[in-house]
Order: structure tokens, then C-alpha cells, then sequence
């Protein structure tokens, strides 16, 4: 009655970084799957065994699997240390007598190989049927712990389109920092009355974003589909401060540094602010020019400047302050505003003098001259003319 999937993590204890970095030989995509370090996919193309990705360039569509199994890769997210990958949907599924049908796909046992690597919290474990109970067990560190959830229904007129809250689909959070779990699908009554709408139980760990309960899943939820699952990843099982004492085998390298907001096992590169690459290629974290790519904080007014790492804001000409959004922006320099206007002022004043005193070419020397001088004299032509 209890079918068992076992999905066993075991922690590999050698771990043999490939020191050299990513070689020119090195494959940097399959199919539409970008490949970064140290993910790899060939000799020497990646960190350790764990971030091993086998690329079947034979099939119609080339595929990215992870390490050696039949997992499927789907996506890669650096900025998260995500993976997604393709799984299997556990099954158990009884004929109208209560007897269990047996299929291929019937108890199989998976395997993985983690040590840098964790089941993300962003899963969950969802359990679909109505005499239905799944139960996860597994291990954070070197401590079990277990969850599950049941559902039972003895008809299908409370089942809703998107709705996995008990009634024909339970489901459960994963605990944070899981690397090793089992799973298992129990019916109590071996789906006995309710057969013609739901003769099978499913449990699968999904990723919550991807999956949506559909009402027709009680009759047939195609098993044949795997489904994405999300695993998480750091280096090694040391903390920052210990892997940078192995400066040769440290991978946070130049404009890239170990990202302290991470709370192990293992750690994590990102480049430097200001900068962008692969931190864990070295010398890959290169400088970010806010200003070209339009992600600057100057305001409308101001020039931006990029500089290594960073950017500047210069207020234009006649303007003071730092030009930044966040900041004091650019106000007109007032020193300059009160000097201009003492300046027009007098030469409009003496202009007037010698107009009322009729010396109109002497007015025109005087105006001509402030012309050539590099205020703004347009109020002194109107005025003129
Ligand atoms: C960390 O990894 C090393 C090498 O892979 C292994 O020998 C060691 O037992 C691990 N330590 C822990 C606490 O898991
Ligand atoms: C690639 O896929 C084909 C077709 O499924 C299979 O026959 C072959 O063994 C695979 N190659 C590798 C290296 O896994
Ligand atoms: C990570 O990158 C993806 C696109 O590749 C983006 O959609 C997502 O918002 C990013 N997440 C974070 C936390 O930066
Ligand atoms: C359920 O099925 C199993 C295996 O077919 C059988 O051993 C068991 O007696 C059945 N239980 C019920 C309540 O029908
Ligand atoms: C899960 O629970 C079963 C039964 O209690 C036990 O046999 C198995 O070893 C557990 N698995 C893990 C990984 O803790
Ligand atoms: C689990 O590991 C911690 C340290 O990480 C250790 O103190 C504890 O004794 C270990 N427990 C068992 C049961 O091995
Ligand atoms: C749920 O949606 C499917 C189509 O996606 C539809 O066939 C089914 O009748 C819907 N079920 C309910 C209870 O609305
Ligand atoms: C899930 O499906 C239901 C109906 O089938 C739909 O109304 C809902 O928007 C969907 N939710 C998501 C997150 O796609
Ligand atoms: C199935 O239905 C029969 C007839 O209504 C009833 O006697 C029996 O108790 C039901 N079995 C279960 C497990 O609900
Ligand atoms: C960074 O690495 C990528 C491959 O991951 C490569 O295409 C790119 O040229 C590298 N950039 C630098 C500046 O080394």
C-alpha cells in the first residue's frame, strides 16, 4: 500500500576542484540552456562532480542533464545559485476492486549526488487524490525531520481549478536546507468508491511558481511529464572566511567577493557593486557603465560620468550640488544668478544714462561692448531696439 520513491542524496566525499578555470574548449550553452562556471559541461570545464552537466547533443532538441542522471536541466540562475531541474511524479493507482494496477513507472527508485547542493524552500511537496497521504522525510545537516499532508474526498463537486488546499490536492513547504529526502504515497481505502473519478494517488516536489492544480489531474495527471524541481547551490561546505585561507582554490577572485547575506553550507561569489560577469571566473566582474546603459541615478540636468566601479553626476554649467536623485540634485548657482543680475543692471543703468544724455554713439560702443561679454544679454538688445 505504501509506495516508496527514494530520492537519496548521498554526500560525495571527494571533491576535486578543477583549478583551472573555464577553458576555451569549454561548451557554454546546450540547446537553450546558457552553461556557466562552474557549472561545466566536459574535462576541466567545471568546479567538482556536483556541477557536472551532461549534454545529449544526439537528441532532436540538444539537452543539458545534471551530472550523470536523467534529469533533465531546464534553467540555470546565477543570481539566485538556482538550478531547475525536470523530476519524476510519484504514482499509485488501484482498479475498480481496490486492487493496485502496476505500471512502469511504478516504484522507481531515483538517486541524486549533492553536497554543494540543497532542495530550495521555494518547492512543495503536493500530494493529489482523494484517499490520498504523502509524507516527505529527509535530512538538514546531520538531523531527520519529516512532514506530509492527507486529502480525502468521497465525491469531486468540492474540487477548484487552481486550488491545492486539501480537498483532492494537499500540499506542504519544504523545510529550508534539506539535501537528502525520500518520499512516499499511501491510500487508506485504495481509492475504493471513487475509482471512476480518481483511481490514482500522485506526490511530486514541485516548484510552487510552475504548478497549478487542474481538476482533470484527479483522473489523469500525465506522469509521463516530469516536472521542475528547484535545487539551490553554493562551493564546498565552508563559510567564507575559512575557503579564502585556500587563496588558490578561492573563487571570489578580483572584482568579486564572497557574499556574506549567505548563510551556508558552502559559499557564494558575487562581483563587487558596480560590476558584473561571472564572479566566479577571475577577473570576469567587469566595471558597469551606469551611464550608457541608463541604470544612473543623475537627475535630467546633470552629466553622468562613469568611473571603475561606480559613476559620478557633474551638475552643467551654472549649476551647483551632486546631481543625484537621492541627493542634493542641481540648483542654479546663486552667486552667479546675483552677480549676472548686478552686472545687467548697472550696464542698463549706465546704457539709460547715455541714451538720456544723448550720446547714442557712445550707447552703441557701450552696447556692443557688453555684447561681446559672456552674459546673457538679450533684455539689453530688446531694450536697445
Ligand atoms: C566538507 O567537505 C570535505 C571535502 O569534501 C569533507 O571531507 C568534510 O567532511 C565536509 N565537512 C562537513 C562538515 O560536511
Ligand atoms: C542521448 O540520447 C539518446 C536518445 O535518447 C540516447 O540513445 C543516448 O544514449 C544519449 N547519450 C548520452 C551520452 O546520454
Ligand atoms: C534573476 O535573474 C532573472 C532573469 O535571469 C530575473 O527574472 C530575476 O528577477 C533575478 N532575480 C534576482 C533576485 O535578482
Ligand atoms: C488494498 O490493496 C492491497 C494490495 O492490492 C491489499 O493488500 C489490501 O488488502 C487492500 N486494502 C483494502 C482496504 O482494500
Ligand atoms: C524516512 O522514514 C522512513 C520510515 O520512518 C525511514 O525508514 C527512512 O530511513 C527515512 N528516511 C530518511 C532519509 O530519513
Ligand atoms: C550533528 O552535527 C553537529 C555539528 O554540526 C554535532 O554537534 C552533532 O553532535 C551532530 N549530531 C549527530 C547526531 O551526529
Ligand atoms: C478545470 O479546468 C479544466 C480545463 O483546464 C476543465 O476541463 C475542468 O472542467 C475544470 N474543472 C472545474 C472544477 O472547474
Ligand atoms: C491556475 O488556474 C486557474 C484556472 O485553471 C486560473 O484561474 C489561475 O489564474 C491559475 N493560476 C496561476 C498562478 O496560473
Ligand atoms: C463503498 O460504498 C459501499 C456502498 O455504498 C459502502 O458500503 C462502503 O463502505 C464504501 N467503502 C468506502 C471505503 O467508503
Ligand atoms: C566572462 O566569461 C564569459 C563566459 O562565462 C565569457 O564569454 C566572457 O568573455 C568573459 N568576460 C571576461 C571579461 O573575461
Amino acid at each position: 500500500m505504501c509506495l516508496q520513491i527514494l530520492l537519496v542524496l548521498v554526500a560525495l566525499t571527494s571533491l576535486r576542484p578543477a583549478i583551472a578555470q573555464k577553458e576555451s574548449h569549454c561548451e557554454t550553452s546546450c540547446g537553450s540552456v546558457t552553461i556557466n562556471y562552474p557549472f561545466g559541461s566536459g574535462k576541466d570545464c567545471y568546479y567538482s562532480p556536483d556541477f557536472l552537466v551532461t549534454c545529449n547533443r544526439s537528441l532532436d532538441v540538444p539537452t543539458p542533464f545534471y551530472q550523470n542522471t536523467d534529469l533533465p536541466i531546464t534553467n540555470m540562475y546565477r543570481n539566485t545559485s538556482e538550478i531547475e531541474v525536470m523530476v519524476y511524479v510519484a504514482k499509485d493507482c488501484y482498479d475498480n476492486f481496490g486492487k493496485r494496477i502496476y505500471d512502469e513507472s511504478f516504484d522507481t527508485y531515483y538517486s541524486m549526488t549533492l553536497t554543494n547542493f540543497r532542495i530550495s524552500t521555494k518547492n512543495r511537496l503536493v500530494a493529489i487524490g482523494c484517499d490520498t497521504f504523502a509524507a516527505i522525510n529527509g535530512t538538514i545537516g546531520n538531523e531527520s525531520v519529516s512532514t506530509g499532508c492527507s486529502s480525502t474526498c468521497g465525491g469531486n463537486s468540492h474540487i477548484k481549478n487552481g486550488s491545492c488546499s486539501g480537498v483532492g490536492c494537499c500540499q506542504v513547504a519544504i523545510p529550508k536546507g534539506m539535501s537528502s529526502y525520500d518520499f512516499s504515497l499511501t491510500s487508506f481505502n485504495n481509492h475504493t468508491n471513487i475509482s471512476d473519478f480518481n483511481p490514482c494517488s500522485y506526490a511530486l516536489v514541485v516548484h510552487e511558481e510552475k504548478f497549478n492544480f487542474s481538476s482533470n489531474y484527479l483522473f489523469d495527471f500525465r506522469t509521463t511529464e516530469m516536472r521542475p524541481m528547484l535545487l539551490e547551490w553554493a562551493i564546498g561546505n565552508e563559510t567564507c572566511d575559512i575557503a579564502r585561507k585556500d587563496t588558490e582554490k578561492f573563487l571570489c577572485k578580483g572584482h568579486s567577493e564572497c557574499d556574506r547575506s549567505y548563510e551556508g553550507p558552502g559559499y557564494r561569489c558575487r562581483c563587487s557593486e558596480g560590476y558584473e560577469g561571472n564572479p566566479y571566473i577571475a577577473s570576469n566582474c567587469t566595471n558597469i557603465n551606469e551611464c550608457e546603459q541608463n541604470i544612473h541615478g543623475c537627475i535630467d540636468q546633470a552629466n553622468c560620468i562613469d568611473k571603475e566601479g561606480t559613476y559620478m553626476c557633474s551638475c552643467k554649467k551654472g549649476y551647483s550640488g551632486d546631481g543625484r536623485k537621492d541627493g542634493t540634485g542641481c540648483t542654479f548657482d546663486k552667486s552667479l544668478v546675483v552677480e549676472i543680475s548686478i552686472c545687467t543692471s548697472v550696464s542698463v543703468i549706465v546704457l539709460l544714462i547715455l541714451k538720456l544724455m544723448g550720446c547714442l554713439k557712445v550707447a552703441d560702443a557701450w552696447l556692443r561692448f557688453l555684447v561681446t561679454q559672456s552674459f546673457d544679454h538679450a533684455n539689453i538688445y530688446e531694450l536697445s531696439s
